[in-house]
């Protein structure tokens, strides 16, 4: 079995004993990063990309792409007073990152605390993620914007998540390709 490939198993079984959970068949890329496996659940046919930094907690679904240097956090610090130094104020409470299933998290993606990403997204290579990527959205740059809709079945409820879930930060900026 040439090396890469045993790596990888290695990888795999190290994953499945440290993460909350750890699906089937879930591809652990080198070099990733995570503070706690135990806040980390990843489902079947996943994976972690190469040089990915998670912070948890960070839930990621079935059948999830993720490029690399992929950033995942899921805390803030705390910068509320001005009278002393942000280093010493400590953390903001985490905020779980929760991803869907079958999304495509391009090269060099930073989702931030508290993103939901919906079934079916892509997060196009760069994106930062602030807000909530509706389900069968495709998003570029920063802030993430959706440049369209992979599916086009349910455009009167998909202006609505849009309205809902991210307050209209996020807007439709073309239909091409419908
Ligand atoms: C998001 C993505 C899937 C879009 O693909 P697409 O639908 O074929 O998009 P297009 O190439 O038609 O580009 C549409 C527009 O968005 C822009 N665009 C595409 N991807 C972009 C990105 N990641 N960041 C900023 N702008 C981007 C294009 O320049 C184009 O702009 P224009 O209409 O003004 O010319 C793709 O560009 C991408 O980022 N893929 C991720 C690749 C990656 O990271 N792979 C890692 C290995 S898994």
């Amino acid at each position: 079995m040439p090396l890469g490939n045993l790596a990888r198993k290695a990888r795999y079984w190290i994953c499945v004993r440290l993460f909350a959970r750890c699906g089937k068949k879930v591809n652990i890329e080198s070099h990733a990063f995570f503070h706690s496996g135990r806040r980390i659940s990843i489902g079947d046919y996943s994976g972690i990309g190469m040089n990915a930094h998670l912070s948890g907690p960070v839930t990621i679904g079935d059948n999830v792409m993720m490029g690399q240097d992929v950033v995942i956090l899921a805390h803030n610090h705390k910068f509320s007073r001005t009278d002393i130094p942000m280093c010493l104020q400590g953390l903001q409470p985490e905020r779980p990152v929760r991803i869907g299933n079958d999304v495509w998290i391009g090269a060099r993606v930073v989702i931030l605390a508290g993103v939901k990403v919906g079934d079916g997204a892509i997060l196009g290579a760069g994106a930062v993620i602030a807000r909530d990527v509706p389900a069968w959205a495709v998003v570029i740059g920063n802030p993430a914007r959706i440049i369209r809709f992979r599916r086009t079945s349910q455009p009167l409820a998909r202006r609505e998540a849009i309205q809902s879930i991210d307050g209209g930060r996020l807007s439709v900026l073309s239909q091409k390709g419908h």
